[in-house]
């Protein structure tokens, strides 16, 4: 007699709240989501295979459109806290001695006690966590890289080995890996035509525009990299510029991240929020731009609104528990906070 089907439901449930979880914190690229959710859950199944990273994405896109914020929002989670992972600016490796800095220098070698690796097991180590052993790796702007860091990474995503200055050994078995590059960018933003933007497009034609910018991103990387190193990545994902309706879901969750700060931060002398329509718009319009996506969002939000509040809570001038309407100003070159004291 067959026993019992085996329960699949559970698992599902689970790589869908991951998705869930993901969306949420990042909005507006489910594609992305969908390609990298699978590695996570092959890694938790076991079913991951030997002898590579658990997996190897090249992020890519024009920018501020979450190619960053995908993996610190996976850091928060599957370990609780957005800082949960180690990033790697290639920037810093642009010279080819630099490389040493990563890995240390040989014994022997001047500097060798003082340098010491930037990737080492026990750092790679520290940003898993009790409830997930997968650590997150990123590697920002790999494209500055210089070639002997491309060897080195070669490496890395072929066996999953980092042999460092002494000699010894880093695993990256249980890491997730994420290369960004802005590769093809420049390309992408020309393809997306300035006169008639992203924002215009009906449906149809910006599915047609999200598989352009994918091949221009993929040609950008083939002729950057070496066809080796191409095929050690798993997925190539190309980040779309963000629709109106992602800005300004974006635009709420930080006014909402601002409102929960002062509700946490203030205790007993918090007070309420009130932000309309006009200044809702306003703030949508001077943080966010097809040219730099969500990038200018949150300083915008720091400059128009957290600072000036800052100053009237100093100055005493938000009795606790009052209502602080904010109004776009007269010259509509600013915000008004409009202080309505309790009853
Ligand atoms: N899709 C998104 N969902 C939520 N927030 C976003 C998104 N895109 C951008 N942001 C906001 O903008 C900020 C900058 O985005 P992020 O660092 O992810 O850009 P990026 O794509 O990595 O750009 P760059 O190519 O310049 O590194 C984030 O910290 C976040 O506040
Ligand atoms: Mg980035």
């Amino acid at each position: 007699m067959p026993g019992p089907p085996i329960p699949i439901r559970p698992r599902r449930a689970t790589a869908a709240n991951l998705a869930n979880e993901l969306a949420r914190r990042v909005v507006g690229q489910p594609h992305a989501m969908e390609q990298i959710v699978p590695y996570v859950q092959m890694h938790r199944a076991g079913l991951a295979p030997e002898g590579r990273p658990a997996g190897v994405f090249l992020l890519l896109g024009p920018t501020g459109t979450g190619k960053t914020r995908t993996v610190e929002a996976l850091a928060e989670v599957l370990h609780g806290s957005e800082k949960s992972l180690l990033k790697v600016d290639c920037g810093e490796f642009q010279m080819e001695h630099e490389v040493a800095k990563l890995i240390g220098a040989p014994p022997g070698y001047l500097g060798h006690r003082e340098t010491q690796p930037m990737l080492t097991q026990q750092k790679v180590n520290s940003v898993a966590s009790e409830s997930c052993n997968l650590s997150l790796l990123l590697f920002d702007e790999i494209e500055k890289a210089a070639s002997s860091m491309t060897r080195l990474l070669l490496g890395v995503l072929d066996k999953a080995v980092l042999r460092l200055g002494d000699n010894s050994t880093v695993n990256f078995e249980r890491s997730l890996i994420f290369l960004t590059s802005n590769l093809g960018a420049e390309a992408m933003r020309k393809e997306l035509a300035p006169n008639f933007g992203f924002e215009a497009m009906v449906a149809e034609d910006r599915k047609a525009s999200a598989g352009k910018i994918h091949s221009i991103g993929m040609g950008a990387v083939r002729r950057k990299f070496s066809p080796e190193f191409v095929n050690r990545i798993d997925a190539v994902i190309a980040y779309q510029p963000l629709e109106r309706s992602s800005l300004e879901a974006i635009l709420h969750q930080q006014i909402q991240a601002l409102e929960r700060h002062i509700g946490d931060r203030l205790e007993d002398r918090a007070f309420e929020l009130e932000i309309g329509d006009d200044a809702f718009a306003w703030l949508l319009r001077k943080g966010t731009s097809c040219e730099y996506g969500a990038r200018e969002l949150k300083r915008t939000i720091l400059r128009s609104l957290t600072q000036p509040i800052a100053a009237m809570v100093e100055s005493g001038r938000i009795p606790p528990e009052s209502l602080v309407r904010v109004e776009v100003a007269g010259d509509r070159e600013s915000l008004d906070l409009v202080v309505e004291e309790p009853e």
